[in-house]
């Protein structure tokens, strides 16, 4: 993909090199089952749990505590789904602008499990919270509850108090399940002091592999297997592991871990040059993403003017060799803003682009595309 320049990486991310080198060793030569106890089957387990060790200090928990999966879809439909019928879990807490694998999920509860109540919190125009809305409802609610809430919001950054929600579900004895995909790797996460029931992570965020994600699951909440099949991940998840993808998984993980101010101090000064350059252009638009509170630092989201240059931004960007995300949905024909943007109260007739960055872009292709939506916003 040379010349091309790739500003989708909340959508996903390029795999680095030492990823991919680990993994086809393991691919090529360690291809034996772990469940098998021959030498073959030793060698695999061993890697896995090498790979769970290194998930485990990187969120500063126990190893016991984290559970492989195919993806974070997964791992989220798993714990929405088993705390009800594990947990007695008939009160779930969440919000407007969780990604859809929560918010579908909770779609489902509604007729599957008719018996649980579901609260949706409210959202200002970045995407933020009410605190003291959960706080409140906490504080009147006798039935047993889990506050299912995401880390950082993957299409407008808006990042949540992961450690005041904590905080909060705590007091009231909620269970508190923490969709982190956009922040693992990219934040400090410390378990020890934001203790929480579950919390959520995929590879692919973080340059690993598609299909490689984990969960965590405090040791005082235990929930079922999802799926039903053998014992594998001590009983949690049936399925043969995918030695590989955990392996990319723990080495992507290990390398944002040992490189995680380098990228943020790096990613940070593209994200402000790219913002600061956006609105130089004197168009008409603003910043969907907050800007007087922290948002996360590889996301800007920008809301143009409609216009007819602007209805074409995203085609010619990507003809232009530029990959972006747009924030709407198409259905029937029709372009809408997406349920994030819904929430936010977005306006209809204006066009929201994602540009999302990471350590393997620079600033020379920040110029590029500003220089490139300059031409194309005449
Ligand atoms: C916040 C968030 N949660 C969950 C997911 C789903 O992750 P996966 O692709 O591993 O299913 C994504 C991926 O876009 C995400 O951004």
């Amino acid at each position: 993909m040379d010349n091309k320049i790739y500003f989708d990486n909340a959508s996903t991310t390029s795999l680095l090199p030492e990823v991919t080198q680990k993994m086809m060793e393991v691919l090529q030569h360690h291809y034996g089952n772990p469940s098998s106890i021959h030498a073959y089957g030793r060698k695999s387990r061993s890697l896995i749990e090498d790979a769970r060790k290194k998930v485990a200090k990187s969120l500063n928990v126990s190893i016991g505590e984290i559970f492989f999966t195919s993806s974070a879809t997964e791992a989220n439909n798993t714990i929405l789904k088993r705390s009800i019928i594990d947990l007695n879990v008939t009160h779930i807490v969440s919000s407007p602008t969780e990604h859809h694998c929560i918010i579908h999920t909770i779609d489902s509860i509604k007729t599957e499990f008719p018996h649980v109540k579901i609260t949706m919190l409210d959202v200002d125009r970045h995407g933020r919270l009410n605190y003291d809305q959960l706080d409140n409802l906490l504080t009147h609610s006798e039935a047993k509850t889990l506050v299912s809430l995401m880390y950082g919001n993957n299409e407008i950054g808006t990042i949540h108090d992961m450690s005041l929600i904590a905080q909060i579900c705590q007091r009231h004895g909620a269970l508190y399940h923490c969709d982190a995909v956009q922040m693992v790797g990219k934040y400090t996460i410390d378990l020890q002091k934001s203790p929480l029931a579950f919390l959520t992570g995929t590879a692919h965020k973080f340059h690993g592999p598609k299909g490689s994600a984990f969960f965590y699951m405090n040791g005082d909440n235990i929930i079922h297997p999802f799926i039903y099949g053998g014992a594998q991940e001590r009983n949690m998840r049936a399925g043969t592991e995918n030695v590989a993808g955990i392996v990319g998984l723990a080495e992507a993980l290990t390398t944002a871990m040992e490189k995680m101010q380098e990228r943020y101090d790096y990613v940070s000064k593209l994200k402000t040059h790219f913002e600061s350059g956006i609105y130089a252009l004197g168009k008409d638009c603003f910043l969907n993403n907050p800007t007087d509170t922290p948002s996360m630092y590889h996301i800007t989201s920008v809301s143009f003017a409609d216009s007819p240059t602007v209805d074409m931004l995203m085609f010619n960007l990507d003809i232009a060799g530029i990959a972006a995300s747009s924030g709407s949905a198409c259905s029937a024909g029709i372009e809408e803003d997406s349920h994030v943007l819904l929430a936010i109260g977005h306006p209809a007739e204006r066009k929201t682009i994602r540009f999302s960055f990471s350590s393997y872009n620079t600033l020379e292709e920040v110029n590029i595309v500003i220089d490139k939506l300059r031409t194309l916003l005449h």
